[in-house]
Formats: C-alpha cells, structure tokens, sequence
C-alpha cells in the first residue's frame, strides 16, 4: 500500500504534532512520500539554535543573544536518499543536533518566546505554497491553524522512550541507559506542555492518534484513510 500514491491537491498542508518518540518523524516521512509532498521537521530548527547557542556559550535564557543567533541563520534543507540533512548557514548539522545534550536544549530555547517568533517566519517560509507535511509541537495550534489536515500523535511513556534508546543504540549511541532516555523524555514532556506561549497540545480539530500499539503501516493507513476523507469533503 505504500509504494501508491494518494492524489491529492498540491498544496495542502498536513500537520503532525505530539511529544517526543511519538514515531512524528518516520510518520511525517512515510506519509510525505507517499503524497509525494515534501517534510518540515521543525524540532531540526529549534535543535540547529540549540547547537549553536551551545557553541557559543549563550545561555537557554539569554533573549538578546538568541534573538540575534536566530536573526542570522539561513535553514536550508535538503534531501539525500532516505534522509532529510538540514544545513545552516552552509554548515551541515544534521547529526550534530540529534544528542541528548542538544535535546534538552532545544527544549529549554523553545520556550522563549524570541526563538519561537524568529522561528514561525522561518517555518512558514519553508512551507511556502503548501504541498508539506509538517511536524512538531504547534504546527495544528500556531503555525498552521488553517492546514487542511490535522494529527496529534501520541504514545505512552515507556513506548515512546523506548522507541528513542532503541534508535540511540542504533546510531552507536550505547552510552545511555533506558532509564536516562525516559527520565529526560518526561523532563521535555514537562517543559514542552507547561510554557505559556505554543504548548504541547492537540489543536481542538485535531485528530489524535495513540500509536501505542500500532505499527509505523498501521498508523499510516488510519492517516491516510482519514486524509481521503478530507479530501472528498474539501
Ligand atoms: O521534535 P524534536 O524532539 O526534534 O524537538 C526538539 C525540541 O524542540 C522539543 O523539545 C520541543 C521543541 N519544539 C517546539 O517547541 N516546537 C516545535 N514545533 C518543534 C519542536
């Protein structure tokens, strides 16, 4: 069922939102390519000035010093095989934005209301024209209230942990225990859902999926049977 594709108009834009190790990324792909649009990951964005910040030794709340790193920052991403590599400012941070310390940066910077301003003109630039699948923590709330399809993607605690050390592991990443993984998974569930500007939650037309118990076919197939739907009513 995966290798057809879904006819649909060109420029809708389909928004796929949840908590961390939800599977938002395989999802968000899979179902790209399947309507042949392209894939927005947005964490990539907040996790690109979250490695920067870092580097540079500014602090998650230093607004002046992050609304100028953000200011000076050209995303462009791009596709190479099965891979989306994101490059900023002709730097390719791809797999230096995917370590647990970046992670928890990416969360604390996301909650300043600097970074996620400079960031909604990037984001809504990047998706210019629609014809995207969008992922994140407020793609359905904020930065596309008006897409034509809405998901909230979510899993269990332990579920989603899990998902994430096994991927860990995979990349060679052995050094971090399950525990680690699911202590620090709960600490950004916490940050992401209590700030006060774009928390994590469903859009009130969003359609929630609790993947849990489904496979990556399994959820797909739930998405795009309710994306036919869409778009016979459209
Ligand atoms: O999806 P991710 O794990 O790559 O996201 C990294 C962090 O960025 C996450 O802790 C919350 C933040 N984020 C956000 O606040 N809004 C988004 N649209 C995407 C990510």
């Amino acid at each position: 069922m995966l290798e057809q594709k879904l006819e649909l108009p060109s420029n809708f834009v389909i928004t796929i939102d949840g908590p961390a190790g939800a599977g938002k990324t395989t999802i968000s792909r899979f179902l790209a390519n399947k309507l042949g649009y392209r894939y927005l990951d947005t964490g990539a964005l907040y996790r690109a000035i979250a490695l920067l910040a870092l580097e540079r030794h500014i602090g998650p709340a230093d607004d002046r010093k992050l609304a100028e790193l953000c200011k000076e920052l050209e995303f462009k991403f791009s596709q190479s095989g099965d891979q989306t590599r994101l490059v900023v400012n002709l730097r390719d941070v791809t797999n230096l934005i995917r370590t647990p310390e970046v992670s928890m940066m990416a969360s604390a910077v996301s909650a300043r209301p600097v970074v996620r301003q400079c960031l909604l003109d990037v984001q809504r630039r990047l998706a210019e024209g629609g014809g995207i699948v969008a992922e994140g923590r407020d793609m359905g709330t904020v930065v596309f209230p008006g897409a034509e399809v809405k998901f909230f993607l979510d899993a269990d605690l332990e579920t989603r942990a899990l998902r994430r050390w096994e991927q860990l592991r995979r990349q060679g990443v052995k050094s971090v225990s399950f525990e680690e993984v699911r202590d620090q998974i709960a600490v950004r569930d916490r940050n992401d859902s209590s700030r006060v500007l774009a928390p994590l939650q469903p859009a009130e037309d969003a359609i929630r999926i609790d993947s849990s118990k489904l496979s990556v076919q399994q959820v797909i197939e739930k998405m795009i049977q309710i994306i036919k739907e869409r778009n016979i009513e459209a």
